[in-house]
């Protein structure tokens, strides 16, 4: 019985995000392929720049953080946060379908994956807290509140590497682009 709650807990708190990761991928796919069947390719060449928008208003949750802005509860900014990274990421999985020719924009596009993905860990452990709290009490709380540090802890040591490669990727592909200025 106890396994069972523990069992449809996981499942209630995982698929969730499951999906959500799983349905960026097949709506970048299905986008793309729709954009090449009705000839609109050069539309996901622009989607780079409003991809880039977005991501870069997601990182509002940390200007929130570091209290750059300084008012507004922060679970918004989070959740903020997760939907402006997910469309920032939809939009620029279809600006790469473009082309495939070029290694370090590439790169960034697999390791942009990578970091949405790992977002999306990082959600199921602030998630597992919340379920968690609400179901203890007292000292068991503050117990769970320094376990979640901990998890959070150790996640941002891998997420934080990720996050600034990705960057510095990113930002080389744009001022090449800009160098360069192919946009054929
Ligand atoms: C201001 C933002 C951006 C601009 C203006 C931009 C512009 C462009 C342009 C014009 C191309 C087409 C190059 C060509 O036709 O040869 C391109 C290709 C590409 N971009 Fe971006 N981009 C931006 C952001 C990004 C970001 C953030 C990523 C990664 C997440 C990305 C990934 C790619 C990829 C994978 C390609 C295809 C490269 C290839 O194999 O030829 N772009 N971008
Ligand atoms: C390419 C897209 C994304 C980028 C570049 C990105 C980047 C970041 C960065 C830099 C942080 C640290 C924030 C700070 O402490 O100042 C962070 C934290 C976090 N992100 Fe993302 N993220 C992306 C997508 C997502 C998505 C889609 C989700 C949700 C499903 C998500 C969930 C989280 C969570 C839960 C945290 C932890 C917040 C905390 O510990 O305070 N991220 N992300």
């Amino acid at each position: 019985m106890e396994m069972h709650m523990l069992d449809s807990l996981l499942i209630r708190r995982a698929l969730p995000l499951l999906v959500s990761f799983t349905m960026l991928v097949v709506l970048a796919l299905l986008s793309d392929y729709l954009l090449h069947v009705a000839g609109l390719v050069w539309v996901g060449r622009y989607l780079g720049i409003t991809g880039t928008l977005f991501l870069l208003f997601s990182f509002i949750y940390s200007a929130r953080k570091k209290k750059i802005v300084r008012s507004g509860p922060i679970k918004t900014f989070l959740m903020l946060h997760c939907r402006g990274g997910w469309i920032g990421t939809l939009m620029l999985l279809v600006h790469s379908g473009v082309h495939f020719n070029a290694i370090l924009p590439w790169s960034a596009t697999v390791l942009m994956l990578i970091v949405t993905g790992s977002g999306h860990v990082g959600q199921y452990i602030y998630r597992k807290a919340r379920d968690e709290m609400k179901r203890k009490s007292g000292d068991e709380k503050l117990y769970w509140d320094s376990l979640t540090v901990k998890a959070l802890g150790k996640w941002r040591k891998v997420h934080m590497p990720l996050v600034s490669l990705f960057l510095g990727l990113a930002l080389l592909h744009i001022l090449s682009i800009f160098f360069f200025w192919n946009w054929k």
